[in-house]
């Protein structure tokens, strides 16, 4: 039986159009369940759409609508990038779609049974922004630094959750890698809010009014952050289901960096109370500014992830996504490197290697004799060495690290090409058999790239694949060439 994989990515409010932020986490997702598919892992990729809460009902009353369209016309919206960017999600969760309403009620009865949940008074400063409550030592100027608004004072009874009973279980299981947090950097960050020894969290919300009901209390709806975390066991018809059982635990949460505190201490709280396993792994990216700067409304320094795509296509923007940072660290993505990054990579590099490989291979070759395998031993080896890296590196999700080494490969091969100059072998031998040898191993080794760069970029290697398949049948000539990336 195959061994299954589920992946997730947050699920991304619906308070506006996606950024580019949104689709770096998807691609990445989406990348990884790529890869995994290939190796032969059942996987389960989900994403989706955050969709209740006050700042969602606030923009729906700024734009005239009621909150359900409004959160409607973006999930659309997002639905549409997704496919433009070929993300094959196996699954898409909204969070005010029947099933999550369930899965959330279900979930919360639980925590009440377990009696973790008390009722007190809560009062202080929340920004409608991050939809948390925030200290006034954390103010700048008086103002939430992440969204330059002034929180609002809150004085309303809520429903807490005891966090505090399990911090100590949550650092236990962290430092034993029961619950794997990385990188590293990401997870001394998660110990050390634990040991800064946070309190209790408000698990409902009495002013807000767009959200799922308390059971308990219907003046107060859960925090929207509660029920969007649910998400991730909603989406497999948590509590009693054939697809809940085989697919939870997760085997990767895929997170940025700002949403840290809530997946690695206050999901697996929520898990341990309810008796659930915790997920398996949890990757939490660094990450951008562009150009140097936040990414935010107010600059209007957002890139739409469309404009992208209109310019370079589909695969490129994956790709030119991937490439700019290592998501270890915090990052920053130049707008101008865009079209340095295609031009260098894609056209000049990859698009450039194929193309020059194919057309010696028809002008010199003769194009049925392909060898059943690489015949020098000296791009074996460079190979071996290279799917090894590549392989490890995308099983710890180091997908800027996978890329770089195989570029390594695609440079090698265009200095290889160089120093056995095939067209000097051809004017002074003609046909030979070692030129066969030298083309026939060419086109070997490209059909290896296109096996590495598959999940990156899957349309583009997928036209490249068609086109070996044709050139090996021999059906092509020198005719026939393949544009990858043309130049910008
Ligand atoms: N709805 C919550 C997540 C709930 S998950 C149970 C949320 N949504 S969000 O729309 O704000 O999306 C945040 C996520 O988008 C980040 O965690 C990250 O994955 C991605 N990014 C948003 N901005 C980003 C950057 N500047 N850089 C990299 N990724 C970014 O938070």
């Amino acid at each position: 039986m195959k061994q299954k994989f589920y992946i997730t990515s947050p699920i991304y409010y619906a308070s506006g159009a996606p950024h580019i932020g949104h689709a770096f986490t998807t691609v990445y997702a989406d990348v990884i369940s790529r890869y995994k598919r290939e190796a032969g892992f059942d996987v389960l990729f989900l994403t989706g759409m955050d969709e209740h809460g006050s700042k969602i009902a606030q923009k729906a009353q700024d734009a005239k609508k009621t909150p359900q369209e409004f959160v409607d016309e973006l999930a659309e919206k997002y639905l549409d990038l997704w496919k433009k960017l070929q993300i094959k999600n196996d699954d898409f969760i909204r969070t005010t779609s029947e099933r999550h309403k369930k899965g959330v009620k279900e979930f919360v009865e639980k925590l009440y049974q377990s009696g973790d949940i008390y009722s007190g008074d809560y009062e202080g400063l929340y920004c409608v922004g991050c939809e948390n409550f925030i200290l006034e030592k954390d103010l700048a100027n008086g103002f939430c630094p992440d969204h330059l608004q002034k929180p609002e004072t809150i004085k309303e009874k809520n429903y807490f959750f005891n966090l505090k009973k399990y911090l100590p279980q949550i650092k236990e299981k962290i430092i034993s890698k029961e619950l794997e947090i990385f990188p590293e950097s990401r997870k001394n960050e998660s110990l050390n809010i634990i040991d800064m020894d946070i309190s209790d969290f408000s698990i409902t919300r009495e002013r807000v009014k767009w959200g799922i009901p308390f059971p308990y209390d219907e003046k107060q709806t859960i925090y929207v952050w509660v029920e969007a975390l649910m998400n991730y066991v909603s989406a497999l018809d948590f509590p009693d289901s054939e697809k809940f059982n085989k697919f939870w635990p997760a085997d990767a949460h895929i997170i940025g960096a700002e949403i840290n505190k809530f997946h690695t201490i206050f999901w697996p709280a929520l898990l341990i109370s309810v008796n659930l396993p915790l997920p398996k792994k949890i990757f939490i990216h660094g990450l951008f500014t562009v150009n140097g700067q936040k990414m935010s409304k107010t600059l209007g320094n957002a890139i739409n992830p469309i404009d992208l795509i209109n310019k370079f296509g589909s695969d490129a923007t994956r790709y030119l996504l991937l490439s700019q940072f290592s998501a270890l660290e915090h990052g920053d993505i130049k707008e101008s490197e865009f079209a340095v990054k295609y031009n260098a990579d894609l056209a000049n590099g990859v698009g450039n290697l194929f193309e020059r490989i194919f057309s010696m291979f028809l002008k010199y070759g003769d194009n049925k004799k392909i060898k059943a395998e690489i015949f020098d031993l000296e791009i074996k080896k460079a190979l071996d060495e290279n799917f090894k890296n590549y392989d490890s590196y995308i099983n710890d999700f180091k997908l800027f690290e996978a890329l770089k080494e195989v570029f390594y490969f695609v440079r090698y091969l265009d200095k290889y090409i160089n120093e056995k100059s095939p067209w000097v072998l051809h004017k002074e031998n003609g046909s030979s058999a070692e030129l066969d040898k030298i083309l026939s191993d060419l086109v070997l080794a490209v059909e290896k790239i296109i096996e590495l760069f598959e999940p990156f970029m899957p349309a583009k290697m997928e036209e490249s694949k068609d086109f070996v398949d044709k050139l090996k049948s021999g059906l092509l000539n020198t005719e026939n060439k393949l544009s990858l990336f043309p130049r910008i």
